[in-house]
């Protein structure tokens, strides 16, 4: 699964490179390692709250919990009930749950790490709504995940209309539970790739 997701991030990269991004070689590249970065993370049962700090704790990058303004019951969660608040948000690619708190001047990050739990093959509508309160042009946007199997799926076409301008790419599922160890290294992997190049 790392693999694939891997490659998929690779594959938004070259299609970038080839596309409208502006250009960029390795020797015109700002230090990387000055980028200030952000956790955001949505997590409705904690599972993605997890994720969200060994990742902050790994990036060394400031954490922000994405809370509703109105927090999700259990019964609020359960998919299998047509008439479910999750249900009918999902449903409504228009629904805009609203957000509780806001992040305090977001434009001294360059890279957001972006984490949800996948709810119906894609990001909870809060994602958008999170996205929309911001002037996110020009940033990259990193996401990440848990599920009970689902990839990113629809994420980031589903995502993109709500931060126009920015770069969203898929990062990494965190269904094996990673280490702070195991997500250095694959930060470190990534420090090559094109989401910091793309500025
Ligand atoms: C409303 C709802 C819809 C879900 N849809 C999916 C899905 O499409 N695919 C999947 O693999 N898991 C799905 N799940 C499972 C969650 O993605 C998974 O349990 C996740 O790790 C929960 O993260 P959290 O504890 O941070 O909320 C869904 C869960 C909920 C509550």
């Amino acid at each position: 699964m790392k693999k694939i997701t891997i490659m998929s991030l690779m594959g938004a990269f070259i299609l970038s490179a080839c596309g409208n991004a502006p250009k960029s070689t390795a020797a015109e590249t700002p230090e990387t390692a000055e980028n200030k970065a952000l956790v955001a993370y949505f997590s409705a049962t904690g599972t993605t709250a997890a994720a969200a700090q060994t990742l902050a704790e790994a990036a060394g990058a400031d954490l922000f919990e994405i809370k509703p303004a109105v927090a999700y019951t259990r019964a609020d969660l359960d998919w299998n009930d047509p008439q479910s608040r999750s249900t009918i948000e999902m449903k409504d690619p228009k629904a805009r749950p609203e957000v509780a708190d806001s992040v305090e001047n977001i434009a001294q990050y360059d890279v957001i790490y972006l984490g949800y739990p996948i709810w119906w093959y894609t990001a909870p509508r809060i994602i958008n709504s999170f996205l929309e309160q911001y002037d996110l042009q020009g940033k990259t946007i990193v996401l990440f995940a848990t599920s009970g199997g689902s990839e990113f799926e629809n994420s980031v076409a589903d995502l993109q209309p709500s931060a126009p301008g920015a770069t969203i790419v898929e990062g990494r599922m965190m269904n094996d539970e990673p280490t702070v160890d195991a997500l250095k290294e694959w930060l470190e992997e990534e420090k090559d790739r094109a989401y910091t190049l793309f500025k």
